[in-house]
């Protein structure tokens, strides 16, 4: 690899790595805020202003290649004086908002402020303000604080393929907003939230719920659909507050969709049913022990299937697979989880940025254990076994005995004898495939609520109900 020297380091770089990336390999951080890896390079803000020997000028390191010997100062006295007048110019309209700004604790502004501006500003004119018209049910903007970088513009040209977000006037008057004042369109617009280096552009279903130091992080999957985008879930006390994408170069990159950002919001859901349920019991809460018995007694002497959720985790599907094997020997078992997926081969992309066609993380994992596409039940079934970790849309089958093991929500527990409640994916680890064959590990973020137990443990009562002497 060719090498630069950065603040006296060696350091190596890839060809066509700018200086902030090459700095970075080194562990150097170099402040930006128009620059960000995952769109074109503009150099608009000069917050990155280091020095290069040979050349006078300070130049921008988003927009400068790295090159074999070049010599290259972050922290000489020029590039401290142009950081800080970069500062100043920046908060001149900025106003003194982060008490109040849900960005505040993860602000690139504030962070950039503290570690290269000054305490002082000579700015005495009246600060710019804007009227803030309704950007959709997505993102809550706040142009007050915008700084101009533009990489909300670039997001949507260049990611997601829409050109919504425009700079209108120009100079002091300049403002950012979407055509015509129109909502946003994109099913990416979450990532407008993720990417505004300040409070402009923030997610209002976040907004004011937690401040951004108070979260833990858990580095996890997205169920979503078939991509499995790398994501980090935000939590407290056992609730899960927002989703994040997480850096994957092969996945997602940078980004995810709205559908798999807001996906985490069913964890919540009043209606998730949290405590075992049997119909017709007449009792409230009926308990573990009888209702693991009700469940047994529901399929007892039927002709049983097994539909499993192409939600479910490697590690599930294989248990319940050796689970039928021992209880229900000679029942066939297969997948369900988008209408219309049966099989890989049905699956696809379903836009040109991230999304695909089923709708379930584990498709391509079920194929993999051999677990064919659900069609239609057998004429002689007169019982169904039905598994489901949360996404995966449950089939039609008729008037025969069902019995339920997984998470399900009150209207669809109209449809089963039995119901035994587990883990969303935020609440059990194991492990997914994605399309491209990629397996991943789902991480447990937060306890499951309620009476919900994981599958694994559901499946040993069920064992063990029969050994007690239970229903067999
Ligand atoms: S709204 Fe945010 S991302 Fe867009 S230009 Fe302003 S500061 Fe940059
Ligand atoms: S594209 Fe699929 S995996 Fe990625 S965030 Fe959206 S729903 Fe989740
Ligand atoms: S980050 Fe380099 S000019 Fe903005």
């Amino acid at each position: 690899m060719p090498t630069c020297t950065i603040d006296g380091r060696q350091v190596e770089f890839k060809p066509g790595e700018n200086l902030v990336e090459a700095a970075k390999r080194a562990g150097i951080e170099v402040p930006v805020f128009c620059y960000h890896p995952g769109l074109s390079v503009v150099a608009q803000c000069r917050m990155c202003a280091v020095e290069v020997q040979g050349i006078k000028k300070i130049q921008t390191a988003c927009s400068t290649k790295a090159a074999e010997g070049m010599v290259v100062l972050t922290q000489s006295e020029p590039v401290k004086k142009a950081r800080e007048s970069v500062m100043e110019f920046l908060l001149i309209n900025h106003p003194l908002d982060c008490p109040i700004c849900d960005q505040s604790g993860e602000c690139d502004l504030q962070d950039n402020s503290f570690g290269h501006g000054s305490a002082h500003m000579r700015y005495t004119e009246e600060r710019r303000t804007y009227v803030d018209l309704d950007m959709g049910p997505v993102i809550k903007k706040n142009m007050n604080r915008c700084i101009h970088c533009t990489r909300c513009i670039r997001f949507g040209d260049e990611i997601a393929g829409i050109r919504e977000m425009v700079a209108m006037q120009r100079g002091n008057n300049t403002e950012i907003t979407t055509l015509d004042g129109r909502p946003l369109e994109t099913d990416y617009a979450g990532n407008y939230a993720d990417i505004c280096p300040t409070g402009s552009l923030t997610l209002k279903d976040f907004r004011f719920k937690k401040r951004a130091w108070m979260v833990k992080k858990t580095a996890t999957v997205c169920e979503g659909c078939s991509r499995g985008c790398n994501i980090e879930l935000h939590w407290d006390h056992a609730t899960v507050f927002r989703t994040l994408p997480r850096e994957n170069a092969s996945i997602n990159r940078y980004w995810i969709c709205d559908e798999g950002r807001f996906n985490y919001r069913y964890i919540h859901d009043e209606q998730r049913v949290i405590s075992p349920v049997v119909a017709k019991s007449g009792a409230a809460a009926p308990g573990w022990p009888a209702a693991v018995v009700a469940a047994r007694e529901a399929l007892r002497g039927k002709r049983v299937e097994l539909l499993l959720g192409s939600d479910l985790t490697l590690e599930e599907a294989q248990l319940i697979q050796k689970f039928a094997g021992d209880f229900f020997p000679g029942a066939r078992l297969s997948h369900f989880g988008t209408p219309g997926i049966k099989s890989t081969s049905d699956d696809g992309d379903a836009d040109k940025i991230l999304k695909r066609k089923s709708k379930t993380s584990n498709l391509h994992g079920m194929e993999k254990l051999g677990v064919p596409g659900f069609g239609a039940l057998s004429k002689e079934t007169t019982g169904i076994l039905v598994f489901r970790a949360g996404r995966a849309e449950l089939p039609e089958w008729g008037g025969v005995a069902a019995v339920g093991v997984g998470v399900f929500m009150e209207p669809q527990a109209a449809r089963f004898a039995a119901l035994l409640p587990s883990a969303t994916f935020a609440e059990k680890d194991g492990t997914i495939v994605n399309f491209a064959g990629v397996s991943q590990r789902l991480v447990r973020a937060v306890p499951p609520p309620g009476d919900c137990k994981q599958i694994s443990e559901i499946l040993m009562m069920w064992a063990n109900s029969g050994r007690a002497g239970g229903a067999s």
